[in-house]
């Protein structure tokens, strides 16, 4: 695997292999890599000749207070990782040679289609600096594909609607989210949860299967379900931010007779927010 630094590097070296005709994926990502990542990274091999994995801790998409300094900053196992799954590159820039200009004043990508609503309400500008730095990887490496987790179910949503206002011609793929054992979605934040909050965080999920079960068996009472899945969770000891019941298609909120579902939820555990989602077709 070919660990790159610099933009004008990846550039040439991806220039080369489109000029050879190779289809090439990218795997955006921000680091600390676990099995989510790396089930990305497998499929891009499948999707691909050549696979282009990132990591940057992207300070734009960061909410003052939140935990930019103290994102965990794994580099050396996780570029160990990417090469073990057959990674081609990992760009791995510095702050610098992303945003060259600084921070301030920048160009904004924003997708208010998709903003303002969950996590984007709780993190004002949050989805703009991900759209941000993932238009300015789709410019750099102009891959055929590229692709996301159903984890970050209203990112992929951003990004999707990003793509087609903005007519970029890349085709976006996404995973379903890989689970530990217990039902808890993989994240890199999970690593914050002390020992007791680590016991409880799996009942984040149990209450999305129990949403998705009523929902199958055919109650479609969503402010009701959505209410007392916020009550069980605050009994557990999360501080709900949002349970919310949406179409899948577009997250406008969900009513009678709409099929695709996906329920969405944002809690936090002691100083942890965690976010987890599921899809149910009734
Ligand atoms: P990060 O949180 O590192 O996630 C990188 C990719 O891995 C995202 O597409 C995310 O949805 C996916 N992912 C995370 N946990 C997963 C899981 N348990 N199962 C499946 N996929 C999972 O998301 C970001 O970084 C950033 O916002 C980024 C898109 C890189 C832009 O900075």
């Amino acid at each position: 695997m070919h660990i790159i630094h610099h933009t004008t590097e990846l550039r040439s070296q991806v220039k080369k292999w489109h000029m050879e005709g190779q289809s090439v994926c990218l795997v955006p990502t921000m680091g600390n890599l676990h099995e989510g990542h790396l089930a990305l990274v497998d499929r891009a091999k499948q999707l691909a000749d050549k696979v282009v994995a990132t990591i940057f801790v992207n300070p734009m998409q960061f909410i003052q207070g939140e935990d930019f300094d103290t994102y965990p900053r794994t580099m050396d196992q996780d570029s160990q990782a990417l090469s073990e799954r057959g990674t081609d590159i990992l760009f791995a820039p510095e702050i610098d040679e992303v945003y060259p200009a600084g921070l301030e004043n920048h160009t904004e990508v924003s997708v208010p289609a998709m903003d303002g609503f969950l996590c984007g309400a709780s993190r004002p500008g949050h989805f703009n600096g991900v759209a941000m730095v993932v238009s300015k990887l789709f410019n750099l490496v102009h891959p055929d594909t590229a692709i996301f987790g159903q984890k970050d179910y209203q990112q992929l949503l951003v990004i999707k609607r990003m793509v087609s206002d903005l007519c970029m011609p890349i085709d976006i793929q996404s995973l379903p989210t890989v689970r530990e054992k217990d039902g808890l979605a993989l994240s890199s934040r999970n690593g914050y949860l002390s020992e007791e909050d680590r016991k409880i965080a799996p009942a984040l999920y149990q209450q999305l299967t129990d949403i998705a079960d009523q929902l199958k068996s055919g109650n479609a009472d969503f402010t009701v379900l959505e209410k007392t899945g916020q009550e069980k969770l605050k009994q557990a000891g999360f501080e709900p931010e949002y349970l919310s019941i949406r179409r899948q298609s577009d997250l406008g909120v969900a009513e009678k007779g709409d099929k695709d579902l996906v329920i969405l939820v944002a809690a936090r555990l002691g100083s942890t927010r965690l976010i987890d989602n599921l899809q149910v077709s009734i």
